[in-house]
């Protein structure tokens, strides 16, 4: 992760400041709670990695990728209620529900959601079309056809056996979608030299995208809870469908190796530096957090 430290500085100053621009509240408190919490920052960096492979300046980066943090970390802030996985710790604290309480909890993603719409509707940065793109690419990948969606197939899959087939699309819906979306949104900023690499791009980023999401079941059989900042062992007791529970770790480990494999091929097809993303890859498949 250290080759990604200074993308997760600048994200993190980004947001810090984008949150401190909004009036203190409760509301703001559990959303800067959660969203300066810390966490790896994959999506950003995805978008940061992606522009800067084109040349594309860093700056006009910040607000795609700060809206995408911002998904992100309502879809998390959600994901942990006690209506869905009714976990209690997240990015090493309380979760949100647990530190405030369910209805600010709630609230607060909610008001992550209206702000990764804002913050990519206010750029001076970037042209109007592209930010008609981006909010497009971006309002998709959240929403019925895309991490929504996903979650709810995810609560839909407890306590049942399900087919790898349905297993997989539940993982590129719920995770999937919005890692698409980041390397999309870094693409869309590059304008139109990046055009020719659209298929490149999404096969990479669906590989990379299921690689993730089967990454985070096996952490959660043989992670440790110290290092995730989570719990360990949340899918066994919900008897969630994962790769590790539907086709043993080893065989989840495997898929990790064959999708990186993937997003190798992928990249090739790519002819400017995309070893920064290779590395990106890597970093997904062998992570402990
Ligand atoms: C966790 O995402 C939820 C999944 C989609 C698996 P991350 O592992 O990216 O969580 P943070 O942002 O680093 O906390
Ligand atoms: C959640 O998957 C994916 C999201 C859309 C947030 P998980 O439920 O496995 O994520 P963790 O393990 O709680 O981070
Ligand atoms: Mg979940
Ligand atoms: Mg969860
Ligand atoms: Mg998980």
């Amino acid at each position: 992760m250290n080759n990604f430290k200074s993308f997760q500085q600048r994200i993190d100053a980004f947001l810090a400041t984008t949150i401190a621009q909004y009036p203190n509240s409760k509301l703001q408190q559990a959303v800067s709670y959660s969203l300066l919490a810390g966490g790896k920052r994959i999506r950003p960096i995805l978008i940061y990695l992606t522009g800067q492979m084109f040349n594309c300046p860093l700056a006009k980066l910040d607000f795609p990728a700060a809206a995408m943090e911002a998904i992100h970390t309502y879809s998390l802030i959600h994901d942990d209620l006690p209506a869905m996985d009714n976990d209690d710790l997240r990015r090493g604290k309380p979760t949100c529900h647990i530190q405030f309480d369910e209805a600010e909890a709630i609230l607060a993603g909610d008001a992550l959601q209206s702000l990764a719409f804002t913050l990519l509707s206010e750029t001076q940065l970037i042209d109007d079309q592209s930010k008609i793109n981006m909010i497009k690419e971006l309002a998709q990948a959240s929403g019925l056809a895309g991490m929504c969606l996903g979650q709810s197939f995810d609560l839909q899959a407890e306590h049942q056996s399900i087919s790898l087939e349905q297993l997989q699309k539940i993982h590129c819906y719920k995770t999937g979608a919005l890692i698409k979306a980041a390397v999309r949104l870094g693409a869309i900023a590059s304008g139109d030299i990046a055009k020719l690499y659209y298929y490149a791009l999404d096969s990479y980023a669906e590989a990379i995208g299921l690689a993730f999401q089967i990454q985070d079941d096996i952490l959660d059989v043989i992670g440790e809870q110290a290092i995730m900042g989570k719990p360990q062992g949340s899918d066994m007791a919900h008897q969630k469908s994962t790769y590790p529970a539907l086709v043993g770790l080893d065989n989840a480990i495997n898929m990790t190796q064959q999708l990186y494999q993937q997003a190798i091929a992928s990249l090739e097809q790519i002819p400017y530096n995309s070893q920064p993303l290779l590395d990106l890859a890597g970093y997904i498949i062998n992570r402990n957090s």
